[in-house]
Protein backbone atom coordinates (compact mmCIF):
# COMPACT_ATOMS: atom_id res chain seq x y z
CA UNK A 1 0.00 0.00 0.00
CA UNK A 2 1.52 3.06 -0.75
CA UNK A 3 -1.00 5.68 0.56
CA UNK A 4 -3.38 5.03 3.36
CA UNK A 5 -6.39 7.42 4.82
CA UNK A 6 -7.26 7.22 8.20
CA UNK A 7 -10.06 9.33 9.42
CA UNK A 8 -11.06 10.39 12.88
CA UNK A 9 -7.22 10.38 13.40
CA UNK A 10 -7.07 12.31 16.61
CA UNK A 11 -9.39 10.80 18.58
CA UNK A 12 -9.24 7.69 20.59
CA UNK A 13 -8.92 4.38 18.44
CA UNK A 14 -7.56 5.94 15.42
CA UNK A 15 -4.88 7.58 17.00
CA UNK A 16 -3.39 3.93 18.43
CA UNK A 17 -4.36 2.82 15.03
CA UNK A 18 -2.33 5.53 13.04
CA UNK A 19 0.76 4.76 15.11
CA UNK A 20 -0.26 0.75 14.61
CA UNK A 21 0.16 1.39 10.76
CA UNK A 22 3.18 3.12 11.05
CA UNK A 23 4.69 0.56 12.27
CA UNK A 24 2.93 -2.09 10.20
CA UNK A 25 3.24 -0.50 7.30
CA UNK A 26 6.94 1.65 7.04
CA UNK A 27 6.54 2.58 3.43
CA UNK A 28 3.05 3.98 3.15
CA UNK A 29 2.34 7.51 3.49
CA UNK A 30 -0.46 8.17 5.87
CA UNK A 31 -3.40 10.78 5.77
CA UNK A 32 -5.11 11.25 9.17
CA UNK A 33 -8.32 13.04 8.07
CA UNK A 34 -10.08 14.49 11.42
CA UNK A 35 -12.32 17.93 12.58
CA UNK A 36 -10.31 18.27 15.18
CA UNK A 37 -13.54 17.66 18.02
CA UNK A 38 -13.87 17.74 21.40
CA UNK A 39 -12.92 14.55 21.74
CA UNK A 40 -9.72 14.81 19.41
CA UNK A 41 -6.23 15.73 20.63
CA UNK A 42 -3.34 17.12 18.13
CA UNK A 43 -1.45 16.17 21.43
CA UNK A 44 -2.39 12.19 20.49
CA UNK A 45 -0.73 12.72 16.80
CA UNK A 46 2.59 14.90 17.37
CA UNK A 47 4.98 11.50 17.46
CA UNK A 48 3.92 10.15 14.34
CA UNK A 49 3.15 13.98 12.43
CA UNK A 50 6.94 14.39 13.45
CA UNK A 51 7.90 10.95 11.95
CA UNK A 52 7.05 12.84 8.64
CA UNK A 53 4.72 9.38 7.37
CA UNK A 54 2.04 10.90 8.87
CA UNK A 55 0.20 14.24 7.52
CA UNK A 56 -2.81 15.88 8.98
CA UNK A 57 -5.74 17.30 6.96
CA UNK A 58 -8.01 19.05 9.41
CA UNK A 59 -11.28 18.91 7.75
CA UNK A 60 -15.53 17.65 7.70
CA UNK A 61 -15.84 14.25 6.73
CA UNK A 62 -19.01 16.07 5.08
CA UNK A 63 -16.86 18.12 3.13
CA UNK A 64 -17.25 16.27 -0.52
CA UNK A 65 -14.96 18.62 -2.34
CA UNK A 66 -12.13 18.03 0.50
CA UNK A 67 -12.94 14.60 1.19
CA UNK A 68 -12.59 13.85 -2.93
CA UNK A 69 -8.72 15.73 -2.76
CA UNK A 70 -7.68 14.27 0.44
CA UNK A 71 -8.25 10.58 -0.98
CA UNK A 72 -6.54 11.26 -3.92
CA UNK A 73 -3.98 8.16 -4.92
CA UNK A 74 -5.35 6.49 -1.73
CA UNK A 75 -4.91 2.85 -2.28
CA UNK A 76 -6.90 2.07 1.53
CA UNK A 77 -9.26 4.08 3.77
CA UNK A 78 -9.93 3.21 7.59
CA UNK A 79 -12.81 5.02 8.39
CA UNK A 80 -13.20 5.47 11.86
CA UNK A 81 -14.44 9.30 12.25
CA UNK A 82 -17.66 9.21 14.32
CA UNK A 83 -19.58 10.91 16.92
CA UNK A 84 -19.32 8.55 19.32
CA UNK A 85 -20.91 8.56 22.79
CA UNK A 86 -24.42 7.27 23.79
CA UNK A 87 -25.18 9.90 26.34
CA UNK A 88 -24.67 12.95 23.51
CA UNK A 89 -26.78 10.46 21.17
CA UNK A 90 -29.59 10.92 23.31
CA UNK A 91 -29.47 14.71 24.12
CA UNK A 92 -29.09 15.51 19.98
CA UNK A 93 -29.44 12.82 17.47
CA UNK A 94 -28.34 15.29 14.89
CA UNK A 95 -24.59 15.47 14.90
CA UNK A 96 -24.81 11.59 14.59
CA UNK A 97 -26.76 11.73 11.78
CA UNK A 98 -24.37 14.17 10.23
CA UNK A 99 -20.99 12.75 11.30
CA UNK A 100 -21.88 9.14 10.90
CA UNK A 101 -24.17 8.80 8.32
CA UNK A 102 -23.56 11.88 5.74
CA UNK A 103 -19.99 11.30 6.69
CA UNK A 104 -19.74 7.88 5.55
CA UNK A 105 -21.55 8.45 2.74
CA UNK A 106 -19.10 11.31 1.11
CA UNK A 107 -16.77 9.43 2.38
CA UNK A 108 -18.05 6.45 0.56
CA UNK A 109 -18.35 8.38 -2.75
CA UNK A 110 -15.19 10.14 -2.58
CA UNK A 111 -14.07 6.33 -2.00
CA UNK A 112 -15.66 5.79 -5.66
CA UNK A 113 -14.45 9.00 -7.50
CA UNK A 114 -11.19 7.89 -6.47
CA UNK A 115 -10.83 4.16 -7.44
CA UNK A 116 -10.03 3.33 -3.86
CA UNK A 117 -8.66 -0.31 -2.95
CA UNK A 118 -10.11 -1.21 0.22
CA UNK A 119 -12.81 1.05 2.56
CA UNK A 120 -12.71 -0.57 5.85
CA UNK A 121 -15.03 0.63 7.94
CA UNK A 122 -15.20 0.65 11.90
CA UNK A 123 -18.29 0.13 13.43
CA UNK A 124 -19.57 -1.29 16.55
CA UNK A 125 -21.49 -4.27 18.61
CA UNK A 126 -23.83 -1.76 19.49
CA UNK A 127 -25.68 -2.27 16.01
CA UNK A 128 -27.06 -5.61 16.97
CA UNK A 129 -29.13 -4.03 20.54
CA UNK A 130 -28.43 -6.08 23.25
CA UNK A 131 -29.56 -9.08 24.45
CA UNK A 132 -29.02 -10.99 27.69
CA UNK A 133 -28.75 -14.12 27.03
CA UNK A 134 -27.28 -14.89 23.36
CA UNK A 135 -24.51 -13.80 21.78
CA UNK A 136 -24.63 -12.10 18.09
CA UNK A 137 -22.99 -13.30 15.02
CA UNK A 138 -22.80 -11.01 11.91
CA UNK A 139 -25.81 -12.56 10.20
CA UNK A 140 -28.36 -11.12 13.03
CA UNK A 141 -30.49 -8.55 11.97
CA UNK A 142 -29.10 -4.76 13.17
CA UNK A 143 -31.55 -3.75 15.87
CA UNK A 144 -30.03 -0.50 17.47
CA UNK A 145 -31.42 0.53 20.58
CA UNK A 146 -30.03 4.22 20.73
CA UNK A 147 -29.29 7.05 18.48
CA UNK A 148 -25.84 6.52 18.27
CA UNK A 149 -26.44 2.61 17.39
CA UNK A 150 -29.10 3.15 15.14
CA UNK A 151 -26.23 5.87 13.15
CA UNK A 152 -23.48 3.50 12.79
CA UNK A 153 -26.39 0.91 11.80
CA UNK A 154 -27.36 3.49 9.05
CA UNK A 155 -23.95 3.50 8.05
CA UNK A 156 -23.38 0.03 7.55
CA UNK A 157 -26.34 0.13 5.53
CA UNK A 158 -24.67 2.46 3.06
CA UNK A 159 -21.51 0.64 2.98
CA UNK A 160 -22.93 -2.71 1.96
CA UNK A 161 -25.09 -0.76 -0.44
CA UNK A 162 -21.91 0.83 -2.36
CA UNK A 163 -20.08 -2.31 -2.08
CA UNK A 164 -23.12 -3.79 -4.13
CA UNK A 165 -23.53 -1.47 -6.54
CA UNK A 166 -20.00 0.03 -7.17
CA UNK A 167 -18.09 -2.72 -6.51
CA UNK A 168 -16.40 -1.06 -3.74
CA UNK A 169 -14.26 -3.34 -1.72
CA UNK A 170 -15.21 -3.31 1.65
CA UNK A 171 -14.59 -4.47 5.19
CA UNK A 172 -16.32 -4.10 8.60
CA UNK A 173 -15.26 -4.36 12.10
CA UNK A 174 -18.13 -5.10 14.58
CA UNK A 175 -15.94 -4.37 17.76
CA UNK A 176 -17.34 -4.86 21.61
CA UNK A 177 -16.25 -1.68 23.68
CA UNK A 178 -12.86 -0.75 23.32
CA UNK A 179 -10.56 0.84 26.05
CA UNK A 180 -7.00 1.83 26.51
CA UNK A 181 -4.92 5.30 27.16
CA UNK A 182 -6.39 8.00 25.49
CA UNK A 183 -10.36 7.64 25.30
CA UNK A 184 -12.19 10.76 26.49
CA UNK A 185 -13.53 11.03 29.87
CA UNK A 186 -17.25 11.10 28.78
CA UNK A 187 -16.94 6.87 28.65
CA UNK A 188 -16.66 4.73 31.48
CA UNK A 189 -13.35 3.51 32.20
CA UNK A 190 -11.56 7.20 31.78
CA UNK A 191 -14.66 8.55 33.47
CA UNK A 192 -14.49 6.56 36.29
CA UNK A 193 -10.80 7.28 36.30
CA UNK A 194 -10.55 11.14 35.89
CA UNK A 195 -13.09 11.08 38.37
CA UNK A 196 -11.32 9.22 41.37
CA UNK A 197 -8.20 11.33 40.36
CA UNK A 198 -10.11 14.61 40.54
CA UNK A 199 -11.72 13.74 43.47
CA UNK A 200 -15.33 13.49 42.37
CA UNK A 201 -18.10 11.17 42.66
CA UNK A 202 -18.76 9.34 39.49
CA UNK A 203 -22.63 8.36 39.11
CA UNK A 204 -23.53 4.69 37.84
CA UNK A 205 -26.43 4.95 35.12
CA UNK A 206 -29.18 2.90 36.95
CA UNK A 207 -28.13 -0.47 39.22
CA UNK A 208 -24.62 -1.21 37.32
CA UNK A 209 -25.94 -4.63 36.20
CA UNK A 210 -25.44 -3.81 32.45
CA UNK A 211 -22.58 -6.14 30.97
CA UNK A 212 -19.78 -4.81 28.85
CA UNK A 213 -16.94 -6.71 26.81
CA UNK A 214 -14.14 -4.77 27.19
CA UNK A 215 -11.30 -4.71 24.40
CA UNK A 216 -8.07 -3.18 24.63
CA UNK A 217 -7.05 -0.75 21.44
CA UNK A 218 -4.01 -2.68 21.02
CA UNK A 219 -6.16 -5.86 20.09
CA UNK A 220 -8.22 -3.89 18.04
CA UNK A 221 -5.34 -2.61 16.21
CA UNK A 222 -4.41 -5.83 15.54
CA UNK A 223 -7.63 -7.19 14.77
CA UNK A 224 -7.87 -4.91 12.06
CA UNK A 225 -4.35 -4.98 10.48
CA UNK A 226 -5.42 -8.82 10.04
CA UNK A 227 -8.19 -8.19 8.27
CA UNK A 228 -6.83 -6.13 6.32
CA UNK A 229 -4.42 -8.73 4.92
CA UNK A 230 -6.11 -11.76 5.67
CA UNK A 231 -10.08 -10.82 6.09
CA UNK A 232 -13.05 -11.63 3.19
CA UNK A 233 -13.58 -8.43 0.78
CA UNK A 234 -17.13 -7.56 1.19
CA UNK A 235 -17.63 -9.23 4.80
CA UNK A 236 -18.19 -8.29 7.97
CA UNK A 237 -16.06 -9.22 10.98
CA UNK A 238 -17.23 -9.44 14.85
CA UNK A 239 -14.37 -8.21 17.41
CA UNK A 240 -14.60 -10.04 20.45
CA UNK A 241 -13.38 -9.23 23.86
CA UNK A 242 -11.53 -11.76 26.09
CA UNK A 243 -14.20 -10.90 28.83
CA UNK A 244 -17.23 -9.36 29.83
CA UNK A 245 -17.63 -6.74 33.47
CA UNK A 246 -20.41 -5.49 34.69
CA UNK A 247 -20.55 -2.00 35.59
CA UNK A 248 -20.05 -2.32 38.92
CA UNK A 249 -17.51 -4.57 38.59
CA UNK A 250 -15.54 -1.80 36.45
CA UNK A 251 -15.72 0.36 39.33
CA UNK A 252 -14.80 -2.24 41.54
CA UNK A 253 -11.42 -2.60 39.48
CA UNK A 254 -10.79 0.89 39.02
CA UNK A 255 -11.79 1.91 42.64
CA UNK A 256 -8.69 -1.13 44.04
CA UNK A 257 -6.50 0.67 41.77
CA UNK A 258 -6.73 3.83 42.55
CA UNK A 259 -6.97 2.68 46.38
CA UNK A 260 -10.18 3.83 47.65
CA UNK A 261 -13.54 2.64 48.15
CA UNK A 262 -16.30 1.51 45.66
CA UNK A 263 -18.64 3.90 47.80
CA UNK A 264 -16.24 6.90 47.53
CA UNK A 265 -15.81 6.16 44.29
CA UNK A 266 -19.23 6.36 42.96
CA UNK A 267 -22.89 5.70 43.66
CA UNK A 268 -26.15 5.00 41.59
CA UNK A 269 -28.06 7.57 39.26
CA UNK A 270 -30.72 7.66 36.70
CA UNK A 271 -30.15 5.21 34.07
CA UNK A 272 -30.54 6.08 30.44
CA UNK A 273 -34.06 6.16 28.47
CA UNK A 274 -32.31 2.59 27.37
CA UNK A 275 -29.90 0.78 28.14
CA UNK A 276 -28.64 -2.50 26.81
CA UNK A 277 -27.98 -5.22 29.45
CA UNK A 278 -24.98 -6.77 27.38
CA UNK A 279 -23.30 -7.08 23.91
CA UNK A 280 -22.26 -10.44 23.03
CA UNK A 281 -20.70 -11.39 20.08
CA UNK A 282 -19.40 -14.49 18.43
CA UNK A 283 -15.55 -14.06 16.73
CA UNK A 284 -14.98 -17.16 15.38
CA UNK A 285 -14.45 -15.71 11.68
CA UNK A 286 -11.52 -13.54 12.88
CA UNK A 287 -10.21 -16.33 15.11
CA UNK A 288 -10.25 -18.63 12.42
CA UNK A 289 -7.56 -15.90 10.43
CA UNK A 290 -5.82 -16.55 13.39
CA UNK A 291 -6.47 -13.26 15.65
CA UNK A 292 -6.75 -13.37 19.51
CA UNK A 293 -7.75 -11.30 22.09
CA UNK A 294 -4.61 -11.16 24.48
CA UNK A 295 -5.26 -8.27 27.34
CA UNK A 296 -7.85 -8.39 29.49
CA UNK A 297 -9.09 -5.08 31.68
CA UNK A 298 -7.43 -5.93 35.01
CA UNK A 299 -4.10 -6.80 33.61
CA UNK A 300 -4.17 -3.36 32.06
CA UNK A 301 -5.62 -0.77 34.28
CA UNK A 302 -2.74 0.28 36.75
CA UNK A 303 -1.06 1.19 33.36
CA UNK A 304 -3.82 3.52 32.26
CA UNK A 305 -4.46 5.23 35.47
CA UNK A 306 -0.79 6.23 35.22
CA UNK A 307 -1.49 7.67 31.87
CA UNK A 308 -4.69 9.83 33.03
CA UNK A 309 -2.96 10.73 35.87
CA UNK A 310 0.86 11.99 33.96
CA UNK A 311 -1.96 13.33 31.46
CA UNK A 312 -5.21 14.89 32.99
CA UNK A 313 -4.06 18.30 31.87
CA UNK A 314 -4.94 17.05 28.34
CA UNK A 315 -8.85 17.51 29.12
CA UNK A 316 -9.03 19.59 32.28
CA UNK A 317 -6.17 21.91 32.20
CA UNK A 318 -7.04 22.89 28.09
CA UNK A 319 -6.05 26.58 27.36
CA UNK A 320 -8.08 28.48 25.54
CA UNK A 321 -8.76 27.11 22.35
CA UNK A 322 -8.43 31.03 21.34
CA UNK A 323 -5.06 31.77 22.98
CA UNK A 324 -1.64 29.86 23.38
CA UNK A 325 0.62 28.90 20.70
CA UNK A 326 -0.52 26.33 17.80
CA UNK A 327 1.11 23.13 17.80
CA UNK A 328 1.31 22.37 14.61
CA UNK A 329 1.32 24.16 11.98
CA UNK A 330 1.54 23.74 7.89
CA UNK A 331 5.07 23.84 6.10
CA UNK A 332 5.66 24.97 2.67
CA UNK A 333 4.90 21.90 1.17
CA UNK A 334 1.87 21.17 2.71
CA UNK A 335 3.16 19.23 5.00
CA UNK A 336 1.92 19.65 9.02
CA UNK A 337 5.01 20.30 11.42
CA UNK A 338 5.24 19.97 14.75
CA UNK A 339 6.93 23.07 16.76
CA UNK A 340 9.81 21.93 18.69
CA UNK A 341 9.74 20.37 21.92
CA UNK A 342 9.86 24.11 24.41
CA UNK A 343 6.96 25.07 22.40
CA UNK A 344 4.65 22.01 22.85
CA UNK A 345 3.30 23.85 25.88
CA UNK A 346 -0.42 24.49 24.51
CA UNK A 347 -3.29 22.86 22.58
CA UNK A 348 -4.95 25.33 19.97
CA UNK A 349 -7.20 23.90 16.98
CA UNK A 350 -4.67 24.72 14.24
CA UNK A 351 -7.93 25.71 11.49
CA UNK A 352 -6.15 28.94 10.27
CA UNK A 353 -2.70 27.69 10.14
CA UNK A 354 -4.21 24.75 8.01
CA UNK A 355 -4.76 25.39 4.12
CA UNK A 356 -7.68 23.49 3.04
CA UNK A 357 -7.20 20.96 0.44
CA UNK A 358 -9.48 21.47 -2.59
CA UNK A 359 -10.69 19.15 -5.61
CA UNK A 360 -7.71 20.32 -6.78
CA UNK A 361 -5.50 20.38 -4.16
CA UNK A 362 -2.57 17.52 -4.23
CA UNK A 363 -2.22 15.64 -0.91
CA UNK A 364 1.41 15.25 -1.06
N1 LIG B 1 -14.54 3.34 21.70
C1 LIG B 1 -15.21 2.22 21.59
O1 LIG B 1 -15.50 1.54 22.58
C2 LIG B 1 -15.64 1.73 20.22
C3 LIG B 1 -16.08 0.40 20.08
C4 LIG B 1 -16.44 -0.06 18.81
C5 LIG B 1 -16.37 0.80 17.73
N2 LIG B 1 -15.97 2.09 17.91
C6 LIG B 1 -15.92 2.96 16.73
O2 LIG B 1 -14.57 3.40 16.62
C7 LIG B 1 -14.52 4.68 16.01
C8 LIG B 1 -13.68 5.63 16.83
O3 LIG B 1 -14.28 5.77 18.12
P1 LIG B 1 -13.52 6.51 19.31
O4 LIG B 1 -13.92 5.83 20.55
O5 LIG B 1 -12.08 6.65 18.99
O6 LIG B 1 -14.22 7.94 19.25
P2 LIG B 1 -13.62 9.38 19.55
O7 LIG B 1 -14.84 10.22 19.79
O8 LIG B 1 -12.54 9.32 20.56
O9 LIG B 1 -12.94 9.80 18.17
C9 LIG B 1 -13.68 10.06 17.01
C10 LIG B 1 -12.87 11.02 16.14
O10 LIG B 1 -13.64 11.26 14.95
C11 LIG B 1 -13.57 12.64 14.66
N3 LIG B 1 -14.76 13.04 13.92
C12 LIG B 1 -16.06 12.94 14.32
N4 LIG B 1 -16.87 13.47 13.39
C13 LIG B 1 -16.07 13.91 12.39
C14 LIG B 1 -16.32 14.57 11.16
N5 LIG B 1 -17.56 14.90 10.78
N6 LIG B 1 -15.27 14.88 10.36
C15 LIG B 1 -14.00 14.57 10.74
N7 LIG B 1 -13.70 13.96 11.91
C16 LIG B 1 -14.73 13.64 12.72
C17 LIG B 1 -13.53 13.33 16.01
O11 LIG B 1 -13.00 14.65 15.90
C18 LIG B 1 -12.64 12.38 16.80
O12 LIG B 1 -11.28 12.76 16.72
C19 LIG B 1 -15.98 5.13 15.85
O13 LIG B 1 -16.38 4.87 14.53
C20 LIG B 1 -16.73 4.24 16.82
O14 LIG B 1 -18.06 4.04 16.40
C21 LIG B 1 -15.58 2.57 19.11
Amino acid sequence: MNRICITGGAGFVASHLTEHFCEQYPNSEIIVVDKIGYASRLAYLTGVLRSGQVRLVEGCICDAALMRGALKGVDLVVHAAAESHVDNSYRNAAPFIDSNVTGTVTMLQAAIDNGVGLFFHVSTDEVYGGSADRLFTDEDALNPTNPYAASKASAEMFVHCYAKSYGLPTLVSRANNIFGTRQYPEKLIPKLICDALRGRKFQIHGDGSARRAFLHVDDFCSAVTTLISRGERGRIYNIPALREYSVVEVVDLVAGVIGISRDHLAGFGPDRPHNDSRYGVVGEKITALGWRPTRLLENELAAIVDWYRANTDLYFDEPPRSAGKPILWLGDDQRILARPESELDGYVSPSRQVARLTDDARVA
